[in-house]
């Protein structure tokens, strides 16, 4: 049985969910893989749990944000920050879930590269730090001889870097397209059906699709941030926010849609990464319209997908209907045991 202690920063949506998981399969991961997980630290913003012995999985994941993990009976402390317990705390594998912020990254960014100085592997579902700077922790995972893993940074629940990088080790991409933005499938799906713009937008937040501001899906920032990881992460690029293309949704028409109908298409919004002749990839998220035999046509609101055409397989397409954080939060124990090679 081998033993592998893990520290956790941030118990919203996706963190309190990972935790619940890995409670329902602690036992089956112990019986099928030999792994002995535990949670011996885990973080909220206001406070922290210790345990060397590894905390209560049931009870952390059933704070469900009501509560701070600090005010937990005997192992919480409130107050507790995560920079403080990466000093204290010897862990093997460090899980990062706190919100994207694309401004300086932050809390992600300090914490995440405390743990990997610290020799901890980094598995993460925050987009915010590897977005404004992937060849950063590229080297410095490698200075640290530690592997940072981000499958839920992506397309979702989709194991999108895990077929790139595992089923087309050998071909070339030419070209990826992803419905990458649950909300913008949402609203493209919705205003297809004669709802107004602004209802698809109400809408997608009523779902939990969009968060209360829409403004980094509508405009294209999340799809943009998620093709530039998926290129740093496999195409071998070195990409940043800037080097992709972006167009809004925000001036989607009934008209245009109707029109891409009219033409025998389906208006969906894309993130896209074209090789180019010098092996180059030209990165871009927009409006797009796609044939109706398209694997991605016929995507639902609800879900993502994403198609890889290569050199040596044709066009490979993944799908996913994704209607809770469920299967993005399940890509850190998908990752984990990746990482442990199971
Ligand atoms: N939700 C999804 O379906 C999904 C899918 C893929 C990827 N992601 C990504 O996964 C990450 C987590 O998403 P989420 O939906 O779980 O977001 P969330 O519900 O907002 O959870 C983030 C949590 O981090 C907490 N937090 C803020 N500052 C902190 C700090 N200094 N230390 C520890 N915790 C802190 C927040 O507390 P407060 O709320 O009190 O500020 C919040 O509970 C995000 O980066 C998101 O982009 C989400």
């Amino acid at each position: 049985m081998r033993r592998v202690n893990c520290i956790i920063s941030g118990l919203g949506n996706i963190g309190s969910r990972f935790v619940g998981v890995l409670n329902q399969k602690q036992a089956q991961i112990r019986d099928q893989y030999g792994l002995d997980v535990r949670l011996v630290a885990a973080v909220d913003v206001d406070g922290g749990a210790i345990d060397p012995n590894g905390l209560d999985l049931a009870a952390v994941a059933a704070l469900e944000r009501k509560a701070s993990v600090g005010t937990l009976p005997g192992v919480g402390q409130p107050g507790l920050g995560i920079l403080e317990v990466l000093q204290r705390v010897d862990a093997d594998v460090f899980f990062e879930a706190t919100r994207v912020n694309l401004t300086d990254g932050e809390p992600g960014m300090s914490a995440m590269r405390a743990a990997i100085k610290r020799g901890m592997h980094l598995i993460t579902t925050n987009k915010g730090p590897l977005a404004l700077d992937y060849a950063g922790f590229r080297a410095l995972a490698q200075q640290h001889n530690v592997t940072i893993r981000h499958d839920g940074t992506v397309f979702g629940g989709l194991p999108a870097i895990t077929i790139a990088e595992r089923d087309l080790a050998s071909a070339t991409i030419t070209k990826l397209e992803a419905q990458a933005n649950l909300a913008n499938s949402y609203i493209l799906a919705k205003m297809s059906e004669g709802w107004s713009y602004a209802d698809a937008v109400q809408g997608a937040k009523d779902v939990g699709a969009a968060d209360q501001d829409e403004t980094l899906d509508v405009d294209g920032w999340d799809a943009v941030i998620k093709i530039v990881i998926f290129a740093n992460a496999v195409l071998g690029m070195n990409a940043k926010i800037d080097d992709v293309r972006r167009e809004s949704m925000r001036d989607v028409s009934p008209e245009r849609i109707a029109n891409a109908k009219n033409r025998g298409n389906v208006l969906k919004y894309i993130a896209e990464a074209v090789r180019l002749d010098d092996g180059r990839y030209d990165l871009a998220t927009g409006l797009r319209e796609l044939p109706r035999d398209h694997a991605l046509a016929a995507l639902g609101a609800q879900h993502m997908g994403v198609s890889y055409t290569s050199d040596l397989f044709g066009t490979i397409t993944a799908s996913i209907h994704e209607t809770s954080p469920l299967p993005s939060a399940s890509t850190m124990l998908r990752d984990l045991l990746i990482l442990y090679q199971c």
